[in-house]
């Protein structure tokens, strides 16, 4: 048995939970072995997605196909259609290298839209978009402004400026929108407002986030986001890209592609999945659908910790909260990642908020042996995400063969969650097994890094990079 977290600190927790907290460990430590495992297979699984037959993982060609030099200008929008909010921004790229002026308004998304129609989705978004034209440029006679759209879930793209919606993620439930184009729609929303807007590139966050890091880092070769949700994009060759070889492309050219890798292992080869992880893919709007974003991405963090406390609470084994009504536990999606960072954050000798949140937000009482017990479930579910979450990043070097570079990362989780950024560097460590001094001394050979705004500036920039190859007369 692993020793408890804390040395003597657990002495005063009674056997069922104890047991409890045993059982636990086993089901969510992920070993080193087992992370290098996950790796292999995931190297294979982005291989297979590259592949003419393709496989779970979708490995989507972006279409965006260059680094910035930092000497790109010119002014343009960014629409990011995010889980919580909607931001409009409006970016202006200096003549200085890698400088830029942004201005910015945020709009609440509210959460009946995820579930609602189509229409209501795009009027929502058109009509921000109005407000910010309305509110930045009063009575202005201006001509139409590039704009690029961060549209993060996966899309087929045969253009950069077009893009099918495979299939919502992130619980997004809106009918009548995947297997179709989603430039149309919004484009038609755009034109009922007479709205002096030209969409000119479709963007994935995590690609935005890879060449707005770029734009100021030449050492960044990968975009990733963990968020609500978990996905990554790297700078393939397209030589390397056997499923578009019939496009007779040079093989030397760049293309991004966006892997959408929250859908790796799909099928249940290798992640060490619990029974509450099997709860969260049953009743979720799309069960068999991203399998290894429901074991690290924000969204399910909460939910994965609530089912764990409403099993021990049925549990005849173990006596936790005791004759308390748990109602408020009951609801499905009531806790969010934020409230397991406040359980990580709280300090340890007391667990004073942690007390406090439970109390005020779900009614129950917590002796200080449950309140153990909850710091080493948020502890063991937030480790697990953050080591899971650095195979995939992992995979995509060793793929690559890059045995150092920067990855841009961006991200409630990433920025919020306490000891996110070390618990996966920490794993990364273990993964690529780096030997002494690898890193030049200025760190570890494969450093993940907050990146720059990806929703905003990379948009703009990809925009602008569209625009000059459109110019060039490029594919
Ligand atoms: C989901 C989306 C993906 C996005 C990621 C992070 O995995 O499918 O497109 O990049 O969340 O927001």
């Amino acid at each position: 048995r692993r020793p408890p977290s804390r040395k003597g600190s657990m002495a005063d927790v009674p056997k069922d939970l104890l047991d409890q907290i045993n059982r636990l460990e086993d089901l969510f430590i992920v070993p080193t072995e087992k992370l290098k495992e996950i790796t292999t297979h995931f190297v294979k699984e982005l291989e297979k997605g590259l592949s003419v037959q393709g496989g779970s993982i979708p490995m989507n060609a972006t279409w965006c196909m260059a680094f910035p030099d930092g000497y790109e200008t010119g002014t343009y929008l960014a629409l990011d259609m995010g889980g919580t909010n909607l931001r409009v921004c409006e970016i202006t790229l200096l003549e200085e290298k890698g400088e830029f002026d942004i201005i910015q308004s945020k709009y609440r998304m509210p959460e009946e839209l995820k579930t609602g129609t189509a229409d209501e989705l795009w009027n929502y978004v058109a009509d921000c978009l109005q407000q910010f034209i309305e509110y930045h440029h009063p009575n202005e006679d201006m001509g139409p402004m590039p704009l690029g759209f961060t549209f993060s879930y996966p899309a087929t793209q045969e253009y950069i400026d077009h893009g099918i919606l495979q299939r919502w993620t992130k619980g997004f439930d809106i009918d009548g929108v995947e297997g179709k184009d989603v430039v149309p729609p919004f484009e038609a929303a755009i034109a009922e407002r007479n709205l002096p807007i030209k969409l000119t590139a479709l963007v994935n966050d995590t690609t935005g986030t890879m060449i707005a890091s770029a734009y100021t880092d030449t050492e960044m070769k990968i975009g990733c986001i963990f968020g609500t949700g978990c996905n990554a994009a790297y700078m393939e060759n397209c030589g390397s890209i056997p499923k578009l070889a019939h496009l007779n492309l040079d093989p030397d050219l760049p293309m991004a592609i966006n892997c959408e890798y929250g859908a790796f292992d799909n099928e249940h080869v290798v992640l060490p999945r619990t029974p509450y992880d099997i709860i969260i893919d049953k009743e979720s709007p799309r069960p068999g659908q991203q399998a290894f974003e429901k074991m690290i991405a924000g969204l399910y963090l909460g939910e994965i910790f609530r089912l764990v406390l409403v099993d021990l609470h049925q549990n005849p084994d173990c006596k936790i909260f005791e004759g308390q009504d748990i109602k408020a536990l009951n609801k499905a999606y009531s806790l969010d990642a934020g409230f397991l960072s406040a359980i990580e954050e709280d300090p340890f000798e007391n667990l004073s908020e942690t007390h406090d949140i439970f109390s005020k937000q779900l009614g129950i009482t917590c002796s200080r042996p449950e309140l153990e017990l909850i710091r080493r479930l948020a502890e063991l579910i937030g480790t697990r995400a953050a080591r899971l979450s650095s195979c995939g990043v992992a995979a995509i070097c060793k793929k690559k063969n890059w045995e150092t570079c920067h990855v841009g990362a961006d991200g409630s989780v990433f920025n919020k969650y306490p000891h996110f950024k070390l618990r996966g560097a920490q794993a990364l460590k273990e993964i690529l097994d780096w030997p002494a001094g690898k890193g030049k001394g200025r760190g570890d050979p494969v450093e993940i890094l907050p990146a720059e705004d990806g929703s905003g500036v990379g948009a703009a920039l990809i925009a602008a990079l569209t625009l000059k190859r459109a110019v060039a007369g490029q594919v």
